[in-house]
């Protein structure tokens, strides 16, 4: 079955230049709600220095309609972070980091040794609450200020993530430069190591191949996907990425290959409608 895990509110609203009210955000989380999306990343728990546009999580999630049977997730990069999620009851964390060293320092301060580090205590306490964890790897193809990432290096972060106990891992083209023979040849080298069970796919759309990407990592058994509704996103520390592979586009795609998505693309334009004027930019459709 599909996934689509709507990153929007989270990797979205993080990298807009406009400063986006809470009571927008909350409805936005609350439309999205109503597209029959599984899980929806409605903020993150880092440090209100280091991204400032998501200082205002903990009322976000303390103020939606949480729609039962959708999962409502967070970004944590480190215990602290894992407690202000549990304090407003996120229902499933993500840590994050990279497979290249340059940019972890830069969007964590910390080498990826250290980061995997500060992820034991909390997937140690997550366990204990039985809170699911998810696990980012950025930059699994190309890094803003390394270049071409080795496919070896991403899967050994990935083993790492794996055997510190994450229930997902998320592979993320964080600039958006990755083709499909790059998707083809890191999922290749995944296969047999990491159950494709346990994989999603974080595409930006900077060079338009999120999509084609998307459809190959269909190909190779991946079923889970990270979007933003309209494009939304970015992250703040890698220059020059672009917004997620639109939420829009992917159930398009999916659905023109064969598969059925449980995803209501009219409830999404709501979402939208709520969003855009926000930000002040048009978004995808
Ligand atoms: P640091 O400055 O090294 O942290 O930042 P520190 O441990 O030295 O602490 C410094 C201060 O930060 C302290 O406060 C801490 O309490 C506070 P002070 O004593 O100075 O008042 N602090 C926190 N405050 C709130 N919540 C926390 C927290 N942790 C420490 N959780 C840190 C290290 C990791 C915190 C920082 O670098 C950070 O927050 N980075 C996050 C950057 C980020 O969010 N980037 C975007 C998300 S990743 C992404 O978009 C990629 C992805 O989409 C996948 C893809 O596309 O590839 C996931
Ligand atoms: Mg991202």
């Amino acid at each position: 079955m599909i996934r689509i895990v709507e990153v929007g509110p989270r990797d979205g609203l993080q990298n807009e230049a406009a400063a986006i009210p809470t009571d927008v955000k909350v409805a936005f989380v609350n439309a999205l709600s109503q597209a029959g999306l599984p899980e929806i990343e409605a903020g993150a728990f880092v440090s209100p220095k280091w991204v400032p546009q998501l200082a205002d999580s903990e009322d976000v999630f303390r103020r939606i309609a949480r729609r039962p049977g959708v999962v409502y997730s967070a970004l944590v990069p480190n215990l602290q972070g894992y407690e202000r999620a549990r304090a407003c009851r996120a229902d499933k964390v993500a840590v994050f980091t990279a497979a290249s060293e340059t940019f972890n320092r830069r969007n964590v301060n910390a080498s990826i040794e250290e980061s995997l580090e500060r992820f034991r205590p909390v997937l140690a306490e997550a366990r204990r609450d039985g809170v699911p964890v998810r696990g980012y790897i950025s930059t699994a193809f190309w890094c803003p200020y390394e270049g071409k990432v080795k496919p070896e290096k991403t899967l050994e972060v990935a083993l790492r993530l794996k055997d510190l106990g994450v229930a997902e891992l998320s592979i993320g083209d964080t600039i958006g430069k990755a083709s499909p023979p790059e998707v083809a040849e890191l999922l290749g080298l995944l296969a047999g190591r990491v159950p494709v069970e346990m994989l999603a796919v974080h595409f930006h759309d900077t060079y338009g191949r999120a999509v084609a990407n998307v459809l190959e990592a269909r190909r190779r058994g991946v079923r889970t996907f990270d979007a933003s509704t309209g494009g939304l996103g970015g992250c703040p520390y890698a220059p020059g990425a672009s917004g997620n592979v639109a939420t829009e586009a992917v159930v398009r795609a999916l659905r023109a290959a064969g598969d059925e998505v449980g995803v209501d693309l009219e409830a999404l334009a709501r979402a939208r409608a709520v969003i855009a004027p926000a930000v002040g930019r048009a978004l995808a459709e």
